[in-house]
């Protein structure tokens, strides 16, 4: 009895709800969607057929973010708008309705320090959101300077992903730190079905227990990911995010 009540009466029965309603914040702010610039689609018909499965799945304006990263996506505005204006098009002749506009996903290194004092960022929203992501594999020293520095430009920072740094997993209270500083945090909703790694699934599900998360992402680059983002619907915490109304991802329709 000692054993298998240690093994399975430690395991919290989870809560059967109704599938997530992805239609209920219409918004998604984080994808890879512009043709053959970054690691996502790489043709205007990938591009177009990852749009259709975001639409399914309720979402109707669409804020594509590519990467801009010093050294392997050296993308800029001049990259990114005629991109987006020929998906545009395509929206439009297909008929898809689906709002499409671009900003990025600014990867933390030197250049991008440079940038945010000398250029305009690629932002989106009335708050002047701005996307960043961090390197997966070592803790940047020069996080918290990056938040202020945004901050004092103008811009609202949004952390990407943060559920996949693992050098943030054994030192939780970072992420409270990042939310006092004055940034906000977006889960990749596809961590919530164990997508990327169980520790990303864990730290997601804390994350919004703890009611750190204010947006969500699909971070689409293709068709996995739309099809990961149907089985994710089943995740009660992704239900019970949703649910809640404190997403800030409507506030962009
Ligand atoms: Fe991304």
């Amino acid at each position: 009895m000692g054993l298998f009540s240690n093994i399975f009466g430690s395991k919290k029965k989870e809560e059967v709800l109704p599938p997530a309603d992805y239609g209920l914040i219409k918004v998604d702010m984080h994808s890879h969607l512009i043709p053959g610039i970054d690691d996502g689609a790489q043709t205007l018909e990938e591009s177009i057929e990852l749009i259709k499965g975001l639409k399914e799945l309720g979402f109707t304006t669409l804020i594509t973010t590519p990467h801009i990263m010093s050294d392997f996506y050296r993308n800029k505005p001049e990259t990114i708008l005629p991109g987006l204006d020929l998906v545009r098009e395509e929206i439009a002749k297909q008929g898809l309705g689906v709002t499409i506009h671009a900003a990025a996903e600014y990867y933390l290194d030197g250049g991008f320090e440079k940038k945010i004092k000398e250029e305009k960022l690629l932002s989106f929203g009335k708050e002047n959101y701005l996307l960043f992501e961090l390197s997966y594999l070592n803790r940047p020293d020069s996080m918290s300077r990056v938040i202020f520095d945004l901050i004092s430009a103008g811009y609202k920072p949004i952390l990407a992903h943060p559920e996949r740094y693992p050098y943030f997993y054994d030192k939780f209270e970072v992420y409270k730190e990042i939310v006092d500083r004055g940034a906000l945090l977006q889960l990749n909703t596809n961590s919530l079905t164990g997508y990327y790694s169980p520790g990303a699934k864990a730290i997601a599900e804390r994350l919004i227990d703890e009611g750190l998360v204010s947006f969500i992402g699909t971070d689409t680059h293709k068709t996995g990911h739309v099809k990961a983002l149907g089985m994710a619907r089943q995740s009660p915490h992704l239900y019970r995010l949703i649910e809640s109304g404190k997403l800030k991802n409507i506030t962009l329709a």
